[in-house]
């Protein structure tokens, strides 16, 4: 298959930067406190990962894993709790990591059920954001970039399961989503 990425919009080099920057914001603002990372599988690992080992103040990780798409592309504004966090946050500082802010139905749904569990601060992190396609009104302290409304892989992001592992954030060409569609309609 020809180069399915029809344009480099994150590169390496500033990943890098921006995670650490990110990190060191995150190790001023929680200075004295732990931390627990919540991460939002299976998108934000890689980040999760990179900006975890960035933190300076000790630092807990846990992950949830939830189900939002009707279709691959498209929030549907259905959440399913599919994983669920291993350990209690009452009283506990809780930063969702994410790897992309789309419509925010996921992350709005996870907020009001994580607040309910009564955390001392909540709070989210998210590498990307897409502020034109936003549905919901969501206030996230840490963003690593805005993007344009571009359907977006690598550095943990995929399309149908694919592309996970690209060390950059890259847009899929027409016909890269179209063959990776295909395969997932056979599953
Ligand atoms: P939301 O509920 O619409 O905000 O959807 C957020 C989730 O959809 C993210 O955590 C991603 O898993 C996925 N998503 C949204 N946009 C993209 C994209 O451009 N590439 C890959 N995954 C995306
Ligand atoms: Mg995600």
């Amino acid at each position: 298959m020809s180069d399915p990425i029809a344009e480099i919009l994150v590169a390496p080099e500033r990943l890098t930067a921006r995670v650490d920057e990110l990190a060191r914001q995150i190790s001023a603002d929680y200075a004295g406190e732990e931390l627990l990372l919540v991460g939002v599988l299976k998108g934000a690992v890689f980040f999760m990962a990179d900006l975890a080992r960035r933190i300076t103040v000790p630092c807990a990780l846990d992950f949830m894993a939830v189900s939002s798409y009707g279709s691959s592309t498209d929030s549907s504004g259905v959440v399913r709790i599919l994983k669920d966090l291993d350990t209690e946050i009452e009283g506990r500082h809780v930063l969702i990591v994410e790897d992309i802010i789309d419509s925010g139905l996921t992350l709005s749904y996870l907020l009001k059920n994580l607040r309910s569990r009564k955390p001392a601060s909540l709070e989210i992190c998210t590498l990307l954001t897409k502020p034109a396609r936003r549905r919901t009104n969501i206030t996230c302290r840490y963003v690593g970039f805005e993007i344009p409304d571009e359907y977006v892989v690598g550095y943990g992001l995929d399309f149908a399961e694919r592309y996970r592992t690209l060390d950059f954030i890259g847009v899929l060409t027409a016909e890269a989503a179209a063959v990776a569609g295909e395969d997932e309609a056979l599953l």
